[in-house]
């Protein structure tokens, strides 16, 4: 029987965990057998208790080299990745443009790698979607973190104490996460605005109760997988003339616009920083990648000009147990596509197999990183 093992994730301020307790009785119904390392759930709130009761085993770091699967939310460091053996496979977010001596590391070592961040975006992928489930977490957790820091209360509020206004919250970006943003600030009672390129966020912002902020949409804004395509300088000068005016009055900002494999768009220049109320919050989602709001700090916390800016960046982490929850579910899913009773199908005509299959039998198979390492001359 194929041996998982689940280890305890190493990266600084990671809480999460790939697998837990119910999805440990999914593995198991793959027929798979379970090594957890001890204490892996315990900062997303999972004993390593409940694993043993669903079946797991629990068991020290070292069982990493005996493994057949090794599951993670980050990837491993490049020395844990020579622990695994020839033939393994690991499941995680490998992000290999920024990790490639990892990537080497596991093409030497004969290690299968998915990268579950490359999960095609096609109806039948959604239940193994991280980008999506964990964006959900993010977009959730950047209003609960503006509420925190908003020296205001977000509903309107009408007491013997006279009427407190609802807070304005602007969203920039109405993908996953920004949605999810837009729905929870809502929920807290908030008058909502949010903005996007694409032309099908418009009713999607409406539905939820947002007004959008309509700035246009470049001719070819969408890709055929749905994300956005990187505006023209001309087209975000435009943008960000219009959202000036919105931003002014917004107590809370938060920004979620990506481009994919693309610095993020700079939609909030200083000079319209400036422009906002002292005391303003603004949560920067794309901080990890280089921030759409000029004076972001990625992973710190700043105060510019009487604006908050929070570059925190690893939002997920801090819901770590129902982001671990969705991330695990994820996995149980993926692993379904190729695992039956315990034998492993490693088809890499299978779309989502060969799109998530980062490193297979000693070859990098992702081309913009085969390029890079050879460029290194690894
Ligand atoms: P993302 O995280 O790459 O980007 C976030 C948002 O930023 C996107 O909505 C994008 O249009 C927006 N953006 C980029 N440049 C911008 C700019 N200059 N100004 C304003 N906004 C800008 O995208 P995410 O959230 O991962 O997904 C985007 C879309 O992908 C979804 O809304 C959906 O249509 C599609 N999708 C499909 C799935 C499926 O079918 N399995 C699963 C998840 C998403």
């Amino acid at each position: 029987m194929p041996v998982v093992f689940v280890p305890k994730e190493t990266e600084a301020g990671e809480t999460r965990v790939a697998a837990i307790p119910e999805t440990v009785k999914g593995l198991i119904k793959l027929g798979l057998q379970v090594e957890v390392e001890r204490a892996a759930g315990s900062s997303a709130g999972f004993a390593d208790s409940e694993y043993a009761t669903a079946g797991a085993a629990i068991v020290d770091a070292d069982a990493r080299s005996r493994a057949d699967f090794v599951l993670g939310i980050q990837a491993p460091d490049a020395s844990r990745a020579r622990q695994q053996q020839a033939g393994s496979i690991l499941v995680c977010s490998l992000q290999p443009g920024m990790n490639l001596p990892i990537v080497a590391a596991l093409r030497d070592g004969k290690v299968t790698a998915m990268g579950l961040e490359f999960m095609p975006r096609v109806t039948r992928a959604q239940k193994m979607d991280i980008l999506s489930s964990q964006a959900t977490c993010s977009g959730y957790q950047a209003v609960l973190l503006a509420a925190v820091h908003l020296p205001k209360l977000f509903p309107l509020l009408m007491t013997a104490a006279g009427t407190i206004t609802p807070a304005r919250v602007l969203v920039l970006g109405a993908g996953v996460a920004g949605l999810q943003a837009i729905s929870t600030a809502k929920k807290l009672g908030a008058v909502v605005e949010a903005n996007d390129i694409r032309s099908a966020c418009k009713e999607q912002v409406e539905s939820l109760g947002g007004k959008f902020v309509d700035t246009g949409t470049p001719p070819d804004a969408e890709t055929k997988g749905g994300y956005a395509n990187e505006a023209t300088q001309e087209f975000l000068n435009k943008q960000r003339e219009i959202l000036t005016k919105h931003i002014t009055t917004a107590d809370v900002l938060i920004t979620t616009a990506l481009v994919p494999g693309k610095k993020a768009p700079l939609l909030v220049t200083a000079a319209m920083r400036k422009g906002m109320k002292p005391g303003s919050v603004i949560v920067d989602m794309a901080a990890s990648m280089g921030g759409n709001v000029e004076g972001t700090v990625k992973g710190e916390r700043v105060l510019v000009d009487g604006v908050t800016i929070l570059g925190d960046a690893n939002l997920p982490a801090q819901v770590a147990g129902d982001a671990s929850r969705m991330f695990a579910r994820n996995v149980v899913a993926f692993l379904g596509e190729f695992v039956k009773a315990g034998a492993v199908n490693l088809d890499m005509n299978n779309e989502i197999l060969g799109a998530v299959t980062i490193v297979h039998a000693g070859e990098v198979r992702h081309q913009p990183t085969a390029q890079a390492l050879a460029a290194q001359g690894s």
